[in-house]
């Protein structure tokens, strides 16, 4: 249990933080490079317990991958050789993106593979995945009447498909491509709104027919994927939460340096510029790949509320939890609709944000699809259930380091998943 914040008498930031890199760009480009003919080079990767997740899962079909490290050389294999049938199940941990694009990947081979996971993960839904992966050939088998792992994906040869993916996820729709590019068949995916992009734009940079046409991206069976040469930039989700602890400060600054911009991730930015935050915005060369930024917050403006609408939702989905206690020193009421895939992330985070923010004094309520929370100057004091979900464990600790929170927080340890550091660069800006 930790405790935060307490007995904090000045409330000013300070410093540079570089956040970790970004963990959806860095299973991405372990999987790549894995599947790439040559050899890649990929610096400044996500070093956390997910990440190391993937490279656990390919490692376990038969790719060799060095130790997750900050500068990675990997000798990719392709994508359609050298696989083994795994000799165990296909340890996921708590990670969807690995769960459901290694899907994607073992759809494709001519044996079967089960994954497994943590109790977080075991109950996210995975029949979404299994139905367009079926639709193309596979045969995926479930406990009967559960929808969660464990998963046995029977892959084999695989057709084509044209597939309209009934929610808004990245993680859907990569499952899909990586099934086309590894089965070697052309696919084509619609989603409801458009999310982030980074399979298409990774894929296309190594050499893959990816092209977006009146809604649909459509991906050609590929020979070879090139090798990756790859600054992974700074993740926007982890920044997030830096960015609100500026923004909570009384006075300072904080500098986020080597921000990956992308207009599928940039909600939360724009969200609490919206509230009155006052984010400088300063272009940083990057070497190839997206575009990234220097992000510099200042502490000491007012905050109102806002509401944020389905169409904005899917630019910032990881950011809600820190948007909706980061809307508690806001004045007014902020409001959040069409959030409802929030419900099924690595806990119920609508569910588990309006229970938390009750249990340290703030007037909050659920909706089906989102939530409402009602701003406050009152101190706050309370212990946090984050549900092993490392989301709710740093958007608490972000206000429980802020003045008049007394705050502690159950399991401060899973911040793993996405952000090892996360505890030590918070204790560094803050005097
Ligand atoms: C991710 C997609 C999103 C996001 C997750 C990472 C990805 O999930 O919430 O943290 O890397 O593709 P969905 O695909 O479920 O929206």
């Amino acid at each position: 249990m930790a405790a935060l914040g307490m007995g904090r008498t000045t409330d000013a930031v300070h410093g540079n933080v570089r956040v970790p890199g970004d963990k959806s760009i860095s299973h991405r480009a372990l999987m790549f490079s894995a599947f790439a003919s040559g050899t890649s080079r990929v610096r400044g990767i996500l070093q956390s317990d997910d990440v190391k997740a993937t490279a656990g899962v390919l490692r376990a079909l038969g790719w060799k991958l060095p130790e997750v490290s900050a500068e990675m050389t990997i000798d990719g294999a392709g994508f359609t050789s050298r696989l083994r049938s795994p000799v165990s199940p296909l340890q996921c941990q708590n990670s969807g993106t690995t769960t459901r694009l290694m899907a994607g990947v073992a759809a494709a081979q001519p044996f079967a593979s089960t994954f497994v996971g943590d109790a977080s993960l075991s109950r996210r839904p995975m029949r979404r995945v299994a139905a367009p992966l079926e639709a193309m050939g596979a045969r995926v088998e479930f406990l009967e009447g559960h929808d969660g792992l464990p998963m046995t994906v029977h892959g084999g040869a695989l057709h084509g498909i044209a597939w309209e993916l009934p929610v808004a996820s990245a993680q859907l729709k990569s499952a899909i491509l990586l099934a086309g590019l590894c089965g070697g068949v052309a696919v084509r995916v619609r989603e409801p709104a458009p999310t982030r992009d980074h399979t298409e734009r990774m894929l296309s940079a190594l050499g893959v027919s990816v092209t977006t046409r009146d809604g649909w991206i459509e991906l050609q069976p590929a020979e070879r994927l090139s090798p990756l040469d790859l600054d992974v930039p700074g993740d926007p989700s982890s920044s997030a939460f830096f960015l609100a602890r500026a923004l909570l400060a009384g006075e300072g600054s904080l500098r986020l340096e080597n921000v990956l911009r992308s207009p599928f991730r940039d909600g939360f930015l724009r969200a609490v510029q919206r509230m009155g935050g006052a984010v400088d915005e300063v272009r940083v060369s990057a070497p190839g790949g997206e575009p990234r930024d220097d992000l510099i917050a200042h502490g000491g403006a007012r905050l109102r509320g806002i509401s944020i609408e389905r169409d904005e939702v899917t630019a910032m989905i990881d950011e809600v939890p820190m948007l909706a206690v980061l809307a508690v020193r806001a004045e007014g009421t902020t409001e959040v609709r069409g959030a409802e895939e929030l419900r099924v992330k690595e806990s119920d985070r609508i569910a588990a944000v309006v229970s938390n923010l009750r249990a340290i004094g703030v007037e909050a309520h659920e909706l089906p699809d989102g939530l409402v929370v009602h701003g406050t100057d009152a101190p706050l004091a309370g212990h946090v259930k984050t549900h092993a979900d490392h989301r709710i464990a740093m958007a608490f600790g972000i206000l429980g380091a802020t003045r008049d929170c007394a705050i502690t927080v159950d399991d401060p340890d899973c911040v793993a998943v996405s952000y090892p550091h996360f505890w030590e660069d918070l204790a560094r800006v803050a005097s």
